[in-house]
């Protein structure tokens, strides 16, 4: 008997050995301890031992089943170790490798200062318009008092679709387009944008630029509220300690008009256009210029950026050479 077992113990083991995947466990413990195993047939035996016998039988039984099962048992671990340490290998990650850098863009210098131009005026409690780049000659020129055959489109040549579309020359048909739908209503908007002229392209001048258009309609508005919104424009963008000096100009749709100037710590630069809105620009779209007035300004967003950051020409604007865009990054 003992023999028998110890046959049936060197069969498991070997078999044990043998085995590489969870599985198969199962079918080894049906084999060697199931009801059909050797070792299971040998239970036959007790009907012919005496009691004490039969003890001994049981025992050893008993024993050989705890054995296998403790083979099975050191088996299994082993294998589950051994697939837990391959998936460790394959799934392993190495963080000293240098890391995959990303290129990250940023917005353009004119962007941002457009942004935050719109966060200035918005606290100041303006809104935002825009309107068409192709735009009629009667809203870029006629309804802001410039008539067909007036000298002073000279200064504002452009491109025309026919002839009466054209690419705008300034945003202020924005303005007009406002005026008309407020119907006679207190104004208060800025309109940013493309605009276009026919001058030939230098360090100072594009046939593209941006502008920035004010426009301040109401009861009682005068040149001291222009020019007091002129220096928060110039302390905002410039710094505080600027100041700014009015002159005297001439623009069709504005009476009186002026250049605005800042002090630069040397002379004066000029910075933009301004005026009291033209009673006949109100009459116009609608307002009664014995009732309201209003004031306006067109800011040339690209002279500002080049007086600020000290650019010696307009063209790094929008040539998009990423050795200049990249000294911007940091702008905010
Ligand atoms: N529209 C003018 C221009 O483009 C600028 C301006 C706006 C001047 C408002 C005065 C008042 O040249």
């Amino acid at each position: 008997m003992e023999e028998k077992v110890k046959k049936i113990i060197k069969e498991a083991e070997e078999k044990i050995a043998l085995i590489k995947e969870v599985i198969e466990i199962n079918e080894l413990k049906s084999r060697f301890l199931g009801k059909k195993s050797e070792l299971f047939s040998l239970t036959a035996l007790f009907r012919t031992l005496d009691s004490e016998k039969k003890k001994e039988l049981g025992i050893l039984i008993n024993k050989t089943k705890a054995k296998i099962e403790a083979l099975i048992e050191v088996k299994r671990e082993e294998i589950l170790a051994r697939i837990m340490a391959e998936k460790l290998a394959k799934e392993s990650l190495d963080v000293t490798l240098p890391g995959v850098m990303f290129n990250s863009g940023s917005k353009h210098l004119l962007t941002k200062v457009i942004e935050d131009f719109e966060d200035f005026f918005i606290g100041l409690g303006y809104e935002i318009k825009d309107g068409p780049e192709v735009e009629s000659d009667y809203y870029n020129f006629e309804m802001l008092n410039l008539d067909k055959d007036h000298p002073a489109r000279n200064m504002q040549d452009t491109f025309y679709v026919d002839v009466n579309q054209l690419l705008r020359t300034h945003t202020s048909p924005v303005q007009v387009r406002t005026m008309e739908k407020a119907e006679g209503k207190p104004i208060q908007i800025i309109c940013p944008g493309k605009v276009y002229r026919r001058d030939e392209d230098d360090q100072y001048h594009s046939h593209q630029f941006m502008q920035i258009e004010g426009l301040v309609i109401g009861e009682g508005i005068n040149m001291t509220h222009l020019k007091g919104t002129l220096l928060a424009i110039t302390k905002h963008f410039f710094g505080e300690d600027k100041e700014i000096r009015l002159r005297p100009s001439y623009f069709p749709f504005t009476e009186p008009s002026v250049e605005v100037d800042v002090f630069d710590g040397e002379g004066y630069v000029e910075l933009l256009g301004a005026g009291m809105v033209h009673p006949k620009v109100l009459q116009m779209s609608g307002y009664n210029p014995e009732v309201v007035t209003g004031f306006a300004f067109g800011i040339g967003l690209e002279r500002l950026v080049m007086i600020k950051y000290g650019l010696d020409d307009i063209r790094h604007l929008y040539t998009n050479d990423l050795r200049f865009l990249n000294q911007f990054k940091g702008v905010k």
